[in-house]
Protein backbone atom coordinates (compact mmCIF):
# COMPACT_ATOMS: atom_id res chain seq x y z
CA UNK A 1 0.00 0.00 0.00
CA UNK A 2 1.45 3.56 -0.92
CA UNK A 3 2.77 5.26 1.75
CA UNK A 4 0.37 8.58 1.54
CA UNK A 5 0.98 10.51 5.19
CA UNK A 6 3.63 11.92 7.53
CA UNK A 7 3.70 12.10 10.57
CA UNK A 8 6.22 15.23 11.60
CA UNK A 9 6.89 15.86 16.00
CA UNK A 10 7.37 19.16 16.54
CA UNK A 11 6.51 19.48 20.09
CA UNK A 12 10.03 19.31 21.14
CA UNK A 13 11.10 22.01 23.93
CA UNK A 14 14.10 22.77 21.66
CA UNK A 15 16.87 22.87 24.71
CA UNK A 16 19.28 22.58 22.59
CA UNK A 17 18.88 25.34 20.65
CA UNK A 18 18.32 27.77 23.49
CA UNK A 19 17.95 30.59 23.83
CA UNK A 20 16.78 30.98 19.85
CA UNK A 21 14.23 28.70 20.76
CA UNK A 22 12.58 30.04 23.93
CA UNK A 23 9.81 31.94 22.54
CA UNK A 24 9.64 30.45 18.99
CA UNK A 25 9.35 26.43 17.98
CA UNK A 26 12.92 25.47 16.90
CA UNK A 27 11.58 23.98 13.62
CA UNK A 28 10.35 27.52 12.52
CA UNK A 29 14.86 28.56 13.25
CA UNK A 30 15.11 29.99 9.42
CA UNK A 31 18.08 28.04 7.11
CA UNK A 32 18.46 30.85 4.62
CA UNK A 33 15.35 32.13 4.48
CA UNK A 34 12.73 29.37 5.13
CA UNK A 35 12.17 27.48 8.79
CA UNK A 36 13.19 24.54 8.70
CA UNK A 37 10.06 22.66 9.24
CA UNK A 38 9.58 23.67 5.56
CA UNK A 39 12.39 22.04 4.11
CA UNK A 40 11.47 18.67 6.03
CA UNK A 41 7.59 19.02 4.69
CA UNK A 42 9.22 20.29 0.39
CA UNK A 43 11.23 16.81 1.06
CA UNK A 44 8.15 14.32 2.01
CA UNK A 45 5.67 15.99 -1.05
CA UNK A 46 8.74 15.74 -3.36
CA UNK A 47 8.59 12.12 -1.96
CA UNK A 48 4.89 11.88 -2.08
CA UNK A 49 3.61 12.23 0.56
CA UNK A 50 -0.06 13.77 0.48
CA UNK A 51 -0.79 14.65 3.87
CA UNK A 52 1.28 16.14 6.32
CA UNK A 53 0.27 15.39 10.07
CA UNK A 54 1.50 17.71 12.81
CA UNK A 55 2.15 17.13 15.94
CA UNK A 56 2.20 19.98 17.98
CA UNK A 57 1.96 21.00 21.96
CA UNK A 58 1.24 23.85 23.26
CA UNK A 59 3.35 26.94 22.42
CA UNK A 60 3.70 25.34 18.66
CA UNK A 61 1.14 27.19 17.26
CA UNK A 62 3.21 28.81 15.04
CA UNK A 63 3.98 25.63 12.99
CA UNK A 64 0.25 25.37 12.22
CA UNK A 65 0.02 28.81 11.52
CA UNK A 66 2.36 28.73 9.07
CA UNK A 67 0.88 26.50 6.65
CA UNK A 68 -2.62 28.15 7.28
CA UNK A 69 -3.70 31.18 5.66
CA UNK A 70 -2.77 34.25 7.05
CA UNK A 71 -5.14 36.78 5.89
CA UNK A 72 -4.45 40.18 6.83
CA UNK A 73 -1.08 39.59 5.33
CA UNK A 74 -2.58 38.22 2.38
CA UNK A 75 -4.85 40.96 1.71
CA UNK A 76 -2.24 43.61 2.84
CA UNK A 77 0.13 42.43 0.00
CA UNK A 78 -3.08 42.32 -2.25
CA UNK A 79 -3.84 45.49 -1.78
CA UNK A 80 -0.20 46.33 -2.20
CA UNK A 81 0.11 44.63 -5.72
CA UNK A 82 2.83 42.51 -4.01
CA UNK A 83 2.04 39.42 -6.42
CA UNK A 84 5.35 37.51 -6.12
CA UNK A 85 4.87 37.57 -2.29
CA UNK A 86 1.21 36.83 -2.52
CA UNK A 87 2.18 34.20 -4.54
CA UNK A 88 4.79 32.81 -2.48
CA UNK A 89 2.66 32.26 -0.04
CA UNK A 90 -0.38 30.45 -1.83
CA UNK A 91 2.55 27.92 -2.95
CA UNK A 92 2.98 27.20 0.94
CA UNK A 93 -0.61 26.38 1.22
CA UNK A 94 -0.72 24.07 -1.80
CA UNK A 95 1.95 21.97 -0.64
CA UNK A 96 0.15 19.50 1.13
CA UNK A 97 -3.08 19.04 3.02
CA UNK A 98 -2.05 19.92 6.15
CA UNK A 99 -3.53 18.70 9.71
CA UNK A 100 -2.75 19.14 13.45
CA UNK A 101 -2.97 16.88 16.52
CA UNK A 102 -1.94 17.70 19.94
CA UNK A 103 1.03 16.20 22.40
CA UNK A 104 -0.14 16.93 26.27
CA UNK A 105 3.02 16.05 27.59
CA UNK A 106 6.63 15.56 26.43
CA UNK A 107 6.46 11.96 27.22
CA UNK A 108 8.92 10.89 24.05
CA UNK A 109 8.37 9.99 20.43
CA UNK A 110 7.16 7.17 20.95
CA UNK A 111 4.36 8.89 22.69
CA UNK A 112 4.19 11.41 20.26
CA UNK A 113 3.55 9.18 17.03
CA UNK A 114 0.95 7.50 18.87
CA UNK A 115 -0.77 10.85 19.27
CA UNK A 116 -1.72 11.05 15.32
CA UNK A 117 -2.90 6.97 15.45
CA UNK A 118 -6.49 8.44 14.58
CA UNK A 119 -5.43 10.12 11.67
CA UNK A 120 -3.21 8.14 10.26
CA UNK A 121 -5.97 5.24 10.88
CA UNK A 122 -4.77 1.71 9.43
CA UNK A 123 -2.11 2.53 6.92
CA UNK A 124 1.81 2.95 6.00
CA UNK A 125 2.80 6.13 6.82
CA UNK A 126 5.98 8.17 6.86
CA UNK A 127 7.12 9.90 10.26
CA UNK A 128 9.87 12.67 10.06
CA UNK A 129 12.18 14.05 13.43
CA UNK A 130 12.93 18.04 11.72
CA UNK A 131 15.74 18.43 14.23
CA UNK A 132 17.31 16.12 11.05
CA UNK A 133 17.48 18.02 7.72
CA UNK A 134 18.30 16.13 4.89
CA UNK A 135 19.22 17.64 1.54
CA UNK A 136 19.15 14.21 -0.67
CA UNK A 137 18.27 13.28 -4.52
CA UNK A 138 16.28 11.34 -4.62
CA UNK A 139 14.91 12.39 -0.83
CA UNK A 140 15.49 10.57 2.14
CA UNK A 141 12.16 9.04 2.83
CA UNK A 142 11.63 8.31 -0.58
CA UNK A 143 15.00 5.61 -0.35
CA UNK A 144 13.02 4.09 2.61
CA UNK A 145 9.17 4.19 0.85
CA UNK A 146 11.36 2.56 -2.02
CA UNK A 147 12.28 -0.45 0.53
CA UNK A 148 9.09 -0.51 1.76
CA UNK A 149 7.83 -0.92 -1.41
CA UNK A 150 10.03 -3.57 -2.06
CA UNK A 151 10.56 -5.66 1.19
CA UNK A 152 7.57 -4.68 2.70
CA UNK A 153 7.80 -4.34 6.82
CA UNK A 154 9.26 -1.47 9.00
CA UNK A 155 12.03 0.92 7.66
CA UNK A 156 14.73 3.68 9.37
CA UNK A 157 16.94 5.50 8.52
CA UNK A 158 20.51 5.60 9.16
CA UNK A 159 24.07 6.40 8.94
CA UNK A 160 27.41 6.23 10.26
CA UNK A 161 29.10 8.24 12.86
CA UNK A 162 32.24 8.65 14.62
CA UNK A 163 32.35 5.69 17.31
CA UNK A 164 32.30 8.25 20.41
CA UNK A 165 28.71 9.79 18.80
CA UNK A 166 26.95 6.49 19.36
CA UNK A 167 25.47 7.12 22.59
CA UNK A 168 23.44 10.52 20.89
CA UNK A 169 22.06 7.84 18.68
CA UNK A 170 19.57 4.98 18.42
CA UNK A 171 21.75 2.25 17.21
CA UNK A 172 21.26 -0.75 14.99
CA UNK A 173 22.57 -3.92 14.44
CA UNK A 174 21.33 -6.01 11.68
CA UNK A 175 22.49 -8.17 8.61
CA UNK A 176 22.75 -7.27 5.11
CA UNK A 177 20.14 -7.77 1.94
CA UNK A 178 20.73 -5.49 -0.25
CA UNK A 179 23.41 -2.52 -1.08
CA UNK A 180 22.66 -0.57 2.31
CA UNK A 181 19.87 -2.19 3.72
CA UNK A 182 20.06 -4.31 6.41
CA UNK A 183 17.73 -6.46 8.58
CA UNK A 184 17.71 -5.75 11.84
CA UNK A 185 17.87 -7.77 14.88
CA UNK A 186 18.46 -4.77 17.55
CA UNK A 187 17.74 -1.24 17.87
CA UNK A 188 19.14 0.27 21.26
CA UNK A 189 18.45 3.87 22.35
CA UNK A 190 21.46 5.82 23.40
CA UNK A 191 23.78 2.97 24.50
CA UNK A 192 26.79 3.90 26.30
CA UNK A 193 29.38 3.77 24.00
CA UNK A 194 30.70 0.77 25.02
CA UNK A 195 28.07 -0.95 25.05
CA UNK A 196 26.90 -0.21 21.26
CA UNK A 197 26.47 -2.82 18.53
CA UNK A 198 27.42 -0.85 15.28
CA UNK A 199 28.48 2.81 14.80
CA UNK A 200 25.02 2.79 12.47
CA UNK A 201 22.82 5.54 14.04
CA UNK A 202 18.92 5.93 13.60
CA UNK A 203 18.25 9.58 11.58
CA UNK A 204 14.84 11.03 11.73
CA UNK A 205 13.31 9.10 9.01
CA UNK A 206 11.08 6.02 9.55
CA UNK A 207 8.25 4.19 7.66
CA UNK A 208 5.92 2.10 9.52
CA UNK A 209 3.39 -0.05 9.17
CA UNK A 210 -0.31 0.98 11.75
CA UNK A 211 1.12 -2.43 13.95
CA UNK A 212 3.80 0.16 15.27
CA UNK A 213 0.72 1.80 17.47
CA UNK A 214 0.04 -1.41 19.48
CA UNK A 215 4.12 -2.25 19.79
CA UNK A 216 4.58 1.54 21.45
CA UNK A 217 1.47 1.03 23.57
CA UNK A 218 3.22 -1.81 24.78
CA UNK A 219 6.29 -0.12 25.72
CA UNK A 220 7.31 1.62 29.39
CA UNK A 221 9.36 4.40 29.69
CA UNK A 222 13.08 4.14 28.37
CA UNK A 223 15.70 6.71 28.05
CA UNK A 224 15.59 10.18 29.38
CA UNK A 225 11.90 8.45 31.31
CA UNK A 226 10.31 8.77 27.73
CA UNK A 227 8.40 6.01 25.57
CA UNK A 228 11.27 5.70 23.12
CA UNK A 229 9.88 4.57 19.66
CA UNK A 230 13.53 3.16 18.90
CA UNK A 231 12.04 0.81 22.29
CA UNK A 232 9.07 -0.12 20.27
CA UNK A 233 10.62 -0.65 17.21
CA UNK A 234 13.23 -3.30 19.07
CA UNK A 235 10.33 -5.58 20.20
CA UNK A 236 8.46 -5.50 16.75
CA UNK A 237 11.93 -6.34 14.99
CA UNK A 238 11.72 -9.72 17.41
CA UNK A 239 8.48 -10.61 15.71
CA UNK A 240 8.37 -8.97 11.82
CA UNK A 241 10.59 -7.52 9.14
CA UNK A 242 12.24 -4.40 9.89
CA UNK A 243 15.17 -3.12 8.43
CA UNK A 244 17.30 0.10 8.02
CA UNK A 245 18.18 1.90 4.97
CA UNK A 246 21.91 3.72 4.91
CA UNK A 247 20.37 6.35 2.87
CA UNK A 248 22.51 8.86 0.16
CA UNK A 249 22.36 12.63 0.76
CA UNK A 250 23.34 15.17 3.43
CA UNK A 251 22.23 14.99 7.15
CA UNK A 252 22.19 18.28 9.00
CA UNK A 253 21.37 18.64 12.90
CA UNK A 254 19.29 21.34 13.66
CA UNK A 255 19.98 20.19 17.44
CA UNK A 256 23.73 21.16 17.23
CA UNK A 257 24.83 24.99 16.52
CA UNK A 258 27.41 24.18 14.42
CA UNK A 259 25.19 21.66 12.67
CA UNK A 260 22.51 24.50 12.21
CA UNK A 261 25.06 26.98 10.73
CA UNK A 262 26.21 24.90 7.98
CA UNK A 263 23.04 23.85 7.34
CA UNK A 264 22.53 27.65 6.88
CA UNK A 265 25.28 28.44 4.63
CA UNK A 266 24.98 25.57 2.59
CA UNK A 267 21.41 25.48 1.80
CA UNK A 268 21.80 29.41 1.03
CA UNK A 269 25.13 28.51 -1.25
CA UNK A 270 22.14 25.76 -3.04
CA UNK A 271 20.34 29.52 -4.44
CA UNK A 272 20.66 30.74 -7.27
CA UNK A 273 19.85 34.29 -6.20
CA UNK A 274 21.90 34.17 -2.49
CA UNK A 275 24.94 32.17 -3.97
CA UNK A 276 27.02 35.21 -5.58
CA UNK A 277 26.33 37.57 -2.24
CA UNK A 278 26.89 35.26 -0.02
CA UNK A 279 29.82 33.17 -1.85
CA UNK A 280 31.42 36.30 -2.36
CA UNK A 281 31.19 37.41 1.26
CA UNK A 282 32.58 33.91 2.80
CA UNK A 283 35.49 33.94 -0.19
CA UNK A 284 36.56 37.56 1.57
CA UNK A 285 36.60 36.57 5.28
CA UNK A 286 40.37 36.45 7.11
CA UNK A 287 38.90 34.12 8.95
CA UNK A 288 42.95 34.02 10.73
CA UNK A 289 42.99 37.31 11.77
CA UNK A 290 39.48 37.26 12.99
CA UNK A 291 39.59 37.25 17.09
CA UNK A 292 36.29 35.03 18.43
CA UNK A 293 34.72 37.43 21.01
CA UNK A 294 35.23 35.62 24.45
C1 LIG B 1 16.00 10.92 18.29
C2 LIG B 1 15.83 9.40 18.31
C3 LIG B 1 17.18 8.71 18.08
C4 LIG B 1 17.79 9.22 16.78
C5 LIG B 1 17.89 10.76 16.78
C6 LIG B 1 18.33 11.25 15.41
O1 LIG B 1 16.78 11.30 19.41
O2 LIG B 1 15.28 9.02 19.54
O3 LIG B 1 16.99 7.32 18.00
O4 LIG B 1 19.09 8.65 16.62
O5 LIG B 1 16.62 11.36 17.09
O6 LIG B 1 18.41 12.63 15.34
P1 LIG B 1 16.87 12.82 19.93
O7 LIG B 1 17.96 13.47 19.12
O8 LIG B 1 15.52 13.45 19.68
O9 LIG B 1 17.22 12.72 21.38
Amino acid sequence: MKVRKGVFLVAGLGTRTLPAAKSIPKVMLPLADKPAIQYVVEEAVAAGIEQVILVTAAGNQAVEDYFDTAYRLEESLAARGKQKELAELQALKELATVIGVRQHAPLGTGDAIRTARSVVGNEPFAVFLPDDVIDGEPPAIRQLMDVHEAHGGEVVAVMSVPHDHVDRYGIVEGTPVAAGIQRLQSLIEKPPVCEAPSNLAIVGRYVFTPAIFDYIDRTPAGAGGEIQVTDAINTLAQEGPVYSCEFTGRRYDMGDKVGYLSASIDLALKRPDLRPGLAAYLRGLDLDNMDPTP
